[in-house]
């Protein structure tokens, strides 16, 4: 049986690599995964509901799959993801052309709900699991480029910000089994990808309590070397979100190593000791901030205030001065003020962002937010605030790439430039993009190539790099 399937992802990484792990268990039942609609028998969308916007798009993308369906009457559509958790059994009966409903803990059921979807019934399945986290699956890797990769390690949240939806879609707080993690990043490094990025919803509070004794793995602070200079754990220890980074660091010491999403009321120093001790993890931190003012955030329930997060700030400041820092902010949360917002300004500008995802404040159903505070902050004035961050913002990473001028990085190289089928694009250290010519002394650069680049530009959003060498392909790191 060859079966096709199109699965597309919106939202965050943790979707694509969701989506990764969809791909791998659909092989298993026959399905090859492929580039377009048009040449599926299934259509997969891995949905969104962080902000009304991103469920809107994907509504309109639903009513699409009429089109696609009145021309091929066999096909069948899917929603996944944070809609499908968040909507269920509502988006059978709303939307006529959808076949199946799974939420993010479902996944492994999906050729049971298939088999039924085949004999022309709907199915749906959306129970949330305290245990899942798809730990041995192998992930098909989708769009890839064959340079970087996500590996997730954990799922769920337990944090209940009041304006986010992710505990209801996604359910508890799970770590995956570290054994598993390190081997997907091994064999990452034997399919040839040079970059991993470690994904969970607040990677900080990753703990695994492991059952027996692993090399590679760090205890809390109880390190044993054995003669390889390997680290050893104690059994029953318990590995923490610092350890796990080590664990990958030392593992595949040719792998360039980034994570996301950090939370700054859980941020260690550990995690940065062990950022700033290894040259293969990637010097950028993404530390959402939501707001700079502490009532704003006392509100949000980030459990952190403006202090508190400008001291976190500091200490990644200390271990590693080269460190780039973005975040996220959003603008028009429940009873901001004229002077709340300007607490957001005066932080962006204090702390000199490399870049930021910014946001109007969107109501979701079920939040705290939605239950206990009304959406006060009137439409236009949320916008107008958002567009002041978005302008200083905008200033503050054209400084922080401008002080990059002169400088010579390693950037790995991930593709061809969009603009410029002469140029290459890759990523330095801080995450930032830089732009290289695609011959060098005759050498033509390819993917997952690192090389040493003088930053000769800096230009909004990226940077331009002459080379001044091609270094050994095992060199990672800045
Ligand atoms: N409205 C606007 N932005 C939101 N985010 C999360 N929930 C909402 C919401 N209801 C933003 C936060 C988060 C990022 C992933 O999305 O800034 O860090
Ligand atoms: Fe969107 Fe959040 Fe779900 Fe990711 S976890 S898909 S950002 S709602």
């Amino acid at each position: 049986m060859n079966k096709r399937v199109y699965i597309e992802s919106y939202g965050c990484q943790m979707n694509v690599s969701d989506s990764e792990v969809v791909a791998s268990i659909l092989a298993k039942d026959g399905y090859t995964p492929v580039k377009t609609a048009e040449e599926a028998d299934l259509v997969l969308l891995n949905t969104c509901s962080i902000r009304e916007k991103a469920e809107y798009t994907v509504m309109q993308r639903i009513n699409e799959m009429n089109n696609l369906k009145a021309r091929n009457r066999d096909l069948k559509v899917g929603v996944l993801g944070c809609m499908a958790e968040r909507m269920r059994e509502d988006l059978l009966e709303k939307k006529k052309v959808v076949d199946l409903v799974v939420g993010p803990d479902a996944y492994r059921t999906l050729p049971e709900l298939l088999e039924k979807v085949g004999t022309g019934q709907k199915a749906v399945n959306v129970i949330l699991s305290r245990e899942e986290t798809y730990g041995e699956i192998e992930p098909v890797r989708l769009d890839t480029n064959g340079v970087t990769a996500f590996v997730t390690i954990m799922r769920g949240c337990d944090n209940m910000c009041a304006f986010c939806v992710v505990p209801f879609t996604r359910g508890r707080e799970r770590s995956r089994d570290a054994v598993s993690i390190t081997s997907e990043c091994r064999q990452l490094v034997r399919d040839g990808y040079k970059e991993v990025t470690l994904l969970g919803q607040n990677v900080d509070s990753y703990k695994w309590h492991q059952t027996g004794s692993i090399t590679t793995a760090v205890a809390n602070g109880t390190r044993s070397v054995d003669a390889k200079g390997r680290h050893n754990v104690n059994a029953l220890a318990t590995v923490d979100f610092a350890d796990l980074l080590e664990m990958v660091a030392l593992a595949c010491p040719t792998l360039r190593i980034r994570y996301s999403t950090s939370h700054p009321k859980d941020m260690t120093d550990k995690v940065l000791a062990v950022m700033s001790r290894y040259g293969n993890i990637c010097k950028y931190i993404h530390l959402p901030v939501q707001s700079g003012s502490s009532e704003v955030l006392q509100r949000m329930n980030r459990g952190y205030d403006r202090e508190w997060y400008l001291e976190r700030i500091a200490s990644i400041r200390q271990y590693m001065p080269d460190c780039a820092i973005s975040t996220d902010i959003i603008t028009g949360f429940c009873g901001e003020t004229e002077e709340d917002h300007r607490q957001t300004l005066s932080l962006i500008e204090e702390v000199g962002y490399d870049m930021a995802f910014m946001f109007k404040y969107s109501e979701r159903p079920k939040t705290l937010a939605a239950r206990k505070y009304p959406d006060d902050v009137p439409e236009d004035i949320k916008g107008r605030r958002l567009q002041e961050v978005i302008d200083l913002q905008k200033c503050k990473s054209a400084e922080r790439l401008a002080s990059y001028l002169g400088q010579a990085h390693a950037v790995l190289i991930e593709g061809v430039s969009k603009r410029s089928a002469e140029h290459l694009y890759g990523r330095n250290t801080q995450n930032s993009v830089v732009i290289v010519p695609r011959v060098h002394n005759d050498i033509d650069l390819r993917p997952g190539m690192v090389v040493h680049a003088r930053i000769a530009h800096a230009s909004p959003g990226s940077l331009q790099g002459a080379v001044l060498e091609v270094l050994n392909e095992k060199v990672v790191g800045p």
